[in-house]
């Protein structure tokens, strides 16, 4: 009679332990709390309570029995939400919607691909660099440039793309890129880029053709990452490969700014889109009907200011994609109302038709503009050269 009483006295104790044991294992107490009755506040609040406030009260609880600190991480990385690139796989079949319709069979094909593709919108990254901005960056110059032009990167590096810090101001350089859009060059080129990131960690690339028609994809795929990871920038220059910039007339520029929604280059009021089929401008009526484009600045190189460029993400995003990268820009600023600023210092249109003209080589022009089309690498090595040397300039040529 005894032993068996003495059994189940063990078996009851034996469960009580084990019920305590459970209970503070699962809810993180420690046993006096729960033997006291002291339940954690959380448990009792009906209300959801936030994570960061919860885990917090946890983790006292839970050093009883955990490694230290391991909640309390995971509760600030949780916190700060670190944003990444979200896009990860390629899913994006032609649109057949109207591929039987006259108007589009009398597409050329450049166009028709472009429609076919149009809705496709983000492409997962190849290359990305998330920590360029995590310093306070004054000026991001981001550069738009193709696999193969290995040299005109390298020219712009050794330049005006060269990274550096003016009276406490830093300067960042990126290069965005597509994919090579031919199948031949892609494996080679491939390596090499990587190769040439590796050593100078400069390069974003996204998973999309590198084509002309896909320039405005590039520009919506830079605005988002802008808008993920750089989105305390002030300005941001962009521009093509083949120009020259003038860092330094930017910065001063820049220094007489106190306007908001800043967006500056060489405009075109009242553009008429190009009709004639031989032109790389070419757009057919049944893209862009109306006879005037908005106001846009030449896409050769404009500056802008972060906060601007954040809006441009938001309302590019409302818009249909626009083969015209720069014209897309400007249908964008005309959402917003925004007009942007004509500056003489800007020739991305060219600088005078005749190709044999004085002022093509005269680098006191190139000394007082921002940005100049159009040098290849060995004349803009060249001209940056004869720019930065003591030159002896007359004072009528200043454009600043
Ligand atoms: C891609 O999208 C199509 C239709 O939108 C869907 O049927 C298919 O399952 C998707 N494939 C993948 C791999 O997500
Ligand atoms: C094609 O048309 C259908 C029906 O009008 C529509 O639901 C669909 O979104 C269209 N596809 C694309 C890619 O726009
Ligand atoms: C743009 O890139 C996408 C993805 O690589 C491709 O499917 C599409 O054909 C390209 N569009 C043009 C007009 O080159
Ligand atoms: C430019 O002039 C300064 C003095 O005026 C001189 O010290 C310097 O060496 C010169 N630089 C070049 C590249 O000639």
């Amino acid at each position: 009679m005894f032993q068996w009483k003495k059994t189940v006295y063990k078996s009851v104790l034996f469960s009580f332990v084990l019920v305590v044991t459970v209970t503070v294992l699962q809810r993180g107490m420690t046993p006096s709390q729960l033997l006291q009755g002291q339940q954690p506040k959380e448990f009792l609040s009906q209300e959801p309570v936030k994570a960061q406030k919860r885990d917090n009260v946890l983790s006292v609880a839970n050093n009883f029995w955990k490694k230290e600190g391991s909640v309390t991480k995971a509760a600030e990385a949780t916190e700060k939400q670190v944003r990444t690139w979200d896009i990860t796989t390629t899913n994006c079949t032609a649109n057949l919607n109207f591929s039987k319709d006259d108007w589009f069979k009398g597409l050329e094909p450049n166009f028709q691909q472009f429609l076919l593709y149009r809705h496709c919108r983000y492409f997962p990254m190849i290359i990305n660099h998330p920590e360029k901005c995590s310093d306070d960056i004054y000026l991001l110059v981001v550069v738009k440039s193709i696999i193969t032009q290995h040299d005109r990167r390298e020219a712009i590096r050794k330049t005006w793309g060269r990274e550096k810090e003016v009276d406490g101001k830093k300067i960042r350089t990126l290069f965005l890129l597509g994919v090579a859009s031919k199948v031949e060059e892609r494996a080679n080129y491939q390596k090499l880029l990587e190769y040439e990131n590796h050593i100078y960690g400069d390069i974003l690339q996204w998973d999309f053709l590198d084509s002309f028609f896909n320039l405005t994809l590039k520009e919506v795929h830079f605005l988002k990452w802008l808008n993920i990871y750089c989105d305390r920038i002030r300005y941001i220059f962009k521009g093509d490969d083949d120009v020259f910039v003038s860092p330094n007339n930017i910065l001063e520029y820049l220094e007489d700014q106190k306007a908001t929604d800043l967006f500056v280059g060489d405009v075109l009021y009242k553009a008429r889109p190009i009709r004639k089929k031989e032109n790389k401008y070419y757009i057919p009526n049944a893209l862009y009907s109306k006879p005037h484009y908005p106001p846009y600045a030449g896409g050769g190189g404009f500056v802008m200011d972060g906060l601007l460029a954040q809006k441009l993400h938001k309302v590019s995003e409302t818009l249909e994609l626009y083969p015209i990268d720069d014209v897309f820009l400007g249908m964008c600023l005309e959402i917003l109302k925004v007009t942007p600023v004509a500056h003489a210092g800007f020739k991305t249109f060219g600088i005078v038709k005749n190709k044999n003209s004085r002022m093509n080589k005269e680098p006191c022009f190139y000394q007082s503009m921002l940005v100049v089309h159009k040098l290849l690498p060995p004349e803009l090595l060249q001209m940056w050269d004869l720019v930065h040397s003591n030159l002896t300039c007359s004072r009528k040529l200043y454009i600043l």
